[in-house]
């Protein structure tokens, strides 16, 4: 196959997916090209809940990559997704992020739109006193709204541009619907929402979320606190061709002070001052699951993230916005049939993730951090070679970034780079 101009510039490295070159972090081309073949490509992205979609009308808004989407359950109670771009002028229809609505109508000309994204009026359509309006051939029927095709599993939804894309078992794999199956598997209650601007391309995050390794060292609260360190018994899940992930840990089977309490660990020094929780209440957990996992991120290739760390769970989805910039949103929640101790327990260990996260706000920061250290050597690669060169799990263990190769594995598939 000729190799287009895009793959003989970028030149991956010949160890594959073991390094990954930094222009791809800020390239606009390669941004563009992400659009086309991997947004608008044949992968599956989550677009929003049926919780969020209680009745006829009710609507949320996502981003599939750079096309603006409105996801809402139609008259017949369908949930459908249609692109969010009126077929005058591509305005955009919907503007809030949530709520209900009779129709799509557009502010610009008035064009409206049924809740199946049918075009049922023109304004001025046969012109005025007898003068003007649409040319004679103009058909309605001609001007509906780009749909997605949509898969619905638990109560997510997810959508797709591509007929080519798999169905969405065999796209993500049996082990990763299990995982949804298992912390998805109940009627959900929202417990909260928030967002970030990631000031790094959203690569970098999700490489971050996908990395096992950085867990314990960069949060050195999951290793003073003993949340979340590599000395727990676990391990890492592939999903179908290895795109997608699930990384898991048992918290109370940990053996790593040998390791983690000893310099030059950052958690050794912390642990040294003698920092602890004078609240305890925020290390109260129960297993949701009755399997002993106390963690469970999940990633389905390119951008969404399933989480349970001990009782929180979230979804997040990074959105890109620039090369150089991402939006990461966050929907915190729990289960209908939660009492009311349950659901503050779960707001309060919700304070381990989010945008200031007793954990994960460092994962904000750290992708803002690669990106200006690599900011004047495009021609350079990072290093990904914990656990081997290739995208095979070690059994029961974490200490391998075989998951963030997994990931560039479809990444250069899809991009042919
Ligand atoms: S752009 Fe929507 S009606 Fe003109
Ligand atoms: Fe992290």
């Amino acid at each position: 196959m000729a190799m287009t101009d895009l793959a003989m510039r970028v030149a991956w490295p010949a160890e594959g997916v073991a390094r990954v070159p930094f222009v791809v972090y800020s390239d606009p081309e390669i941004f563009e090209r992400e659009q086309s073949h991997i947004f608008r490509g044949p992968t599956w992205h989550f677009l929003g809940l049926e919780a969020q979609l209680p009745e006829a009308g009710s609507y949320v808004l996502a981003d599939v990559g750079d096309t603006p989407v409105i996801v809402l359950r139609d008259a017949a109670g369908d949930i459908g997704a249609l692109v969010n771009r009126c077929a005058h002028k591509g305005t955009q229809l919907l503007f809030v992020p949530e709520g209900k609505v009779k129709q799509l109508m557009c502010v610009y000309h008035n064009w409206c739109y049924d809740l199946g994204g049918r075009l049922t009026s023109v304004a001025f359509e046969k012109g005025v006193q007898g003068r003007g309006g649409m040319s004679p051939g103009f058909s309605k029927e001609s001007h509906s709204l780009a749909r997605l095709r949509v898969h619905r599993i638990c109560g997510l939804i997810f959508g797709t541009f591509s007929d080519a894309t798999p169905d969405f078992e065999t796209y993500v794999g049996p082990e990763l619907v299990a995982n949804i199956r298992r912390v998805c598997g109940r009627p959900l209650r929202i417990l909260g929402q928030y967002s970030q601007l990631l000031h790094s391309n959203w690569k970098l995050y999700i490489e971050n979320v996908q990395d096992p390794y950085h867990a314990s060292i960069l949060h050195a609260f999951n290793s003073v606190m003993k949340l979340d360190r590599l000395t727990m018994e676990g391990g890492v899940v592939k999903g179908a061709k290895g795109w997608h992930h699930i990384a898991f840990s048992k918290m109370t089977t940990d053996r790593g002070d040998e390791i983690y309490g000893k310099g030059p660990m950052r958690s050794a020094e912390i642990t040294a001052y003698g920092h602890g929780l004078r609240d305890p209440s925020l290390a109260e957990f129960w297993d949701d699951f009755g399997d002993g996992v106390s963690l469970t991120v999940q990633t389905i290739f390119p951008t969404f993230v399933l989480q349970q760390l001990r009782n929180s769970l979230a979804f997040r989805i990074v959105v890109p916005k620039t090369p150089t910039s991402s939006q990461l949103y966050w929907i915190a929640f729990g289960y209908a049939d939660d009492d009311e101790r349950k659901s503050a327990l779960r707001l309060k260990q919700a304070n381990y993730m989010g945008p200031a996260g007793l954990i994960s706000m460092e994962d904000g920061m750290v992708g803002g951090l690669v990106q200006r250290g690599i900011g004047g050597d495009r021609d350079k690669c990072s290093v990904l070679e914990l656990g081997g060169n290739d995208i095979e799990p070690i059994e029961g263990s974490r200490a391998s970034e075989s998951s963030v190769r997994g990931f560039w594995a479809g990444y250069r598939e899809l991009m042919g780079l």
